[in-house]
């Protein structure tokens, strides 16, 4: 496997879904979305997987085993992949390269004669980051049981969708959302490989890495709210301007954040009327916050909430924080953690902040994580990279231990 071979397949993704920033538009069931589930149902073809697609919309490639006769063997699968939806303009790599170096890791490991003993199945799962309907990996996590599926189908994107709504004009059945726990328990292992969201591997002078943990995590929606009026007649004592607070909340997060520790991010914001000439009556954001562990979180959050709500009542607007999505902390599998970077000839361990599927998945079965060197270190942005000659590395650290948990 060299970089050319990975180029191949590759190259068959980056025509679905491009923008003109040079960044990527796949939200989950758009039209761009069901082309890259074409493109999984067509690799899956050529290579003669199984495919099946499960309740919660997730798709899965299945190469069943051959254990030979005798050998005591539980059925459960070993199961690799990543998701193909974007965030808006996001880099090319994040959830693709995890589907495009799992269907190559088969083809190295068919090409070596290997016959595996429990399956190995390909996943590509629904909605990981949550960039139309809001709910970060909203495919593993009904299938987990951790998101109500009548509460998924009201989600509505920011066009007024219903995800429901979106199954349906795609064809699929949202009625059938819901826990899966029956895929779960045939699952012996799950491993994600994934784009570094950050400089880490490049400043170790390593083509790939293994994951240690994720960093606790969640999304809150903001709502200040206020009056309209004329921006040329309001006296500035009479507004209740929520843009006022809102300009404060986010320097509140960034200050709380870097007091305590952790991360914080506002990046979206809606205004209403959004009008150059009118004080706003609404404004919705939402703050995206993460900590090394659940105490910072916890921190960052209480401050934030009781410094913006006290700034409310002087700005004479109301202000609400609702969370849309938290998860805990993340450890994965110490004991798969080790096997597979002493497998790979001591490769670096290194925790993330970024959330994935794999993280829903590491609550039931044991799971683990490989990243691939992103030398500029952005991610969920264009400038998001790999050399094609580390991505083939990254297919062969991917092959390496899936021979080792099925063949
Ligand atoms: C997903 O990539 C996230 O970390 O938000
Ligand atoms: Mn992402
Ligand atoms: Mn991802």
């Amino acid at each position: 496997m060299d970089g050319a071979d990975f180029r191949r397949l590759w190259d068959e993704l980056a025509n679905i879904g491009p923008a003109d920033t040079g960044g990527y538009l796949r939200f989950s069931w758009s039209d761009a979305d069901l082309a890259c589930r074409d493109w999984f149902r067509a690799q899956a073809a050529a290579r003669d997987l199984r495919l099946e697609t499960d309740r919660n919309g997730n798709l899965y490639a299945r190469w069943d085993a051959s254990p030979p006769p005798g050998e005591p063997n539980d059925g459960r699968a070993v199961l690799t992949g990543s998701h193909f939806d974007s965030v808006p303009h996001g880099g090319a790599y994040d959830g693709p390269l995890g589907i495009v170096s799992a269907f190559l890791a088969v083809d190295r490991l068919r090409a070596e004669g290997a016959e595996p003993k429990r399956p190995i199945v390909v996943a590509a799962f629904t909605e990981e980051e949550g960039g139309r309907f809001g709910v970060p990996c909203l495919g593993s996590r009904l299938m987990a049981g951790v998101v109500d599926p009548e509460r998924a189908r009201r989600l509505t994107d920011p066009g007024g969708t219903t995800l429901a709504e979106a199954m349906r004009a795609a064809g699929a059945d949202p009625d059938l959302l819901g826990p899966d726990p029956d895929r779960l328990a045939g699952t012996a292992a799950f491993v994600e490989l994934h784009i570094e969201q950050g400089r880490h591997l490049d400043e170790e002078d390593a083509p790939v890495g293994v994951a240690s943990a994720i960093w606790p995590h969640g999304r809150w929606r903001l709502d200040f709210t206020g009056e309209a009026d004329h921006a040329g007649t309001t006296r500035l004592p009479d507004r209740r301007d929520p843009m006022l607070t809102f300009a404060f909340a986010v320097l509140a997060a960034r200050k709380e954040a870097r007091l305590a520790g952790g991360l914080a991010t506002v990046g979206r914001v809606e205004a209403e009327p959004n009008a150059t000439n009118a004080i706003a009556a609404r404004v919705t954001a939402w703050l995206d916050a993460r900590a090394p562990d659940e105490a910072v979180l916890d921190e960052i959050l209480r401050g934030f909430e009781s410094k913006v709500s006290e700034r409310a009542g002087r700005d004479g607007t109301g202000f609400a924080i609702a969370p849309e999505s938290e998860t805990p902390i993340v450890e994965f599998d110490g004991a798969l953690r080790d096997r597979i970077a002493a497998l790979l000839g001591g490769a670096p361990v290194l925790p993330t902040g970024a959330g994935h599927d794999a993280g829903v998945l590491a609550a039931h079965v044991p799971t683990a994580m490989l990243f691939v060197r992103n030398p500029t270190g952005v991610s969920h942005a264009p400038r998001e990279s790999a050399t094609d000659e580390d991505c083939a590395a990254g297919v062969e650290a991917l092959a390496a231990v899936l021979r080792d948990l099925a063949c």
